[in-house]
């Protein structure tokens, strides 16, 4: 199979060309780093003759510096997909994998004891400020118990980057049905691995604790330590994108699938976890916190194992050893 990989330069991207090539299939790197934006229709057009498939990894990530960044996240990820899509409809390309993101979901999965699967809104400034990270139940104020989400979840972005990688999964949705095509949206959870950038206010978590370990530091852990995540490798991650390329596509629609490992750590663990493996100081838990971060988000990834027969194989603490030892890109 002939892949059009857009973002095909960047951290997850060069994982699923490696995978791709792996399995004896033809990856083409389209990625700004080459000169080649998706939001360049001509350039788009000229890529795909003779693609099978597009991959799409291409967007800007990460929760960015403030709403000011709006114009170009929603610039780069939901005209720029516009832009491939509308192109493919043109070439007569029918099959899309699109890198999807839990942000789609907001806060995770939470029940109270009293009223059950709640859902709640965002946590005022004044709680965080005053040190109450968890979010209690939006009808009786008590504490809840995290879970996992499923596909089905309501979504609810939280944060401009979230609103764009639902704005695609929309825009997917929408050219499957006009096209008659399959879409599938791979919602990743929290990357991390091998190439992944070193900080910037675009990078994710693993990565800024990872950087601040090779500055002789000791990680920075936000809030109270406690926020629940789902850490995914990036080879397991480009494995889903070869699984979900490969399946028969289910025409007309859009399916989305949760990527993750399946096995929730805290963001406190995850720093102590590194912190040890890279032989650096302790982490330092400070307290603050970011604007429009969810305090838990844990995906179910059972619909991705049974109807796309993929698990992650790399385990958490192999993977963080591999990560304090491997290179970041940019470094
Ligand atoms: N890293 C994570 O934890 C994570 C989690 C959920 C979803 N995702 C999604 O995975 C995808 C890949 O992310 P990543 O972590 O590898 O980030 P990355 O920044 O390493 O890679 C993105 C690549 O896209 C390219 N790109 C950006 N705008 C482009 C444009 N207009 N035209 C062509 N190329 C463009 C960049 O040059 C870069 O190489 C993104 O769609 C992101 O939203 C990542
Ligand atoms: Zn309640």
């Amino acid at each position: 199979m002939r892949v059009l990989v857009t973002g095909g330069a960047g951290f997850i991207g060069s994982h699923v060309v490696e995978a791709l090539a792996g399995r004896g299939h033809e990856p083409v790197v389209f990625d700004l780093r080459d000169g080649l934006d998706v939001r360049d229709a001509g350039a788009v057009a000229a890529a795909l003759p003779g693609v099978d498939a597009v991959c799409h990894q291409a967007a800007m990530v990460g929760l960015g510096t403030g709403f000011g960044d709006a114009v170009e996240y929603v610039s780069r990820n939901d005209l720029g997909t516009a832009v491939l899509l509308t192109a493919m409809a043109d070439a007569g390309v029918r099959r899309l994998v699109l890198a999807g993101s839990m942000v789609v979901y907001g806060e995770g999965r939470y029940e109270c004891a009293g009223h059950g699967v709640v859902r709640p809104g965002p946590r005022a400034v004044e709680d965080l400020d005053a040190g109450r990270f968890e979010p209690r139940c939006p009808r009786c104020g008590e504490e809840l118990t995290p879970g996992l989400v499923g596909e089905d979840t309501p979504v609810d972005p939280r944060n401009v980057y979230a609103t764009t990688k639902l704005a695609q999964e929309h825009l997917a949705a929408a050219w499957a049905r006009s096209t008659g095509g399959g879409a599938v949206s791979l919602r990743y959870h929290n990357v991390y691995g091998p190439g992944m950038p070193r900080d910037t206010p675009y990078a994710g978590v693993a990565s800024f604790f990872r950087s601040a370990l090779a500055r002789g530091e000791a990680p920075r852990v936000f809030e109270d330590g406690g926020q629940r995540r789902d850490f995914v490798h990036v080879r397991d991650v480009a494995a889903a994108n070869v699984a979900a390329l490969e399946a028969s596509a289910r025409e007309g629609a859009l399916i989305a699938y949760n990527t993750g490992s399946g096995e929730p750590h805290t963001v406190g663990e995850m720093a102590r976890v590194l912190a040890a493996a890279y032989g650096g100081p302790e982490p330092v838990v400070t307290g603050e916190y970011r604007l429009g971060d969810v305090r838990h988000i844990t995906a179910d990834s059972a619909r991705l194992r049974t109807e796309l027969g993929w698990k992650a194989e790399v385990g958490f603490a192999e993977g963080m050893r591999e990560f304090a030892a491997a290179r970041l890109s940019g470094e």
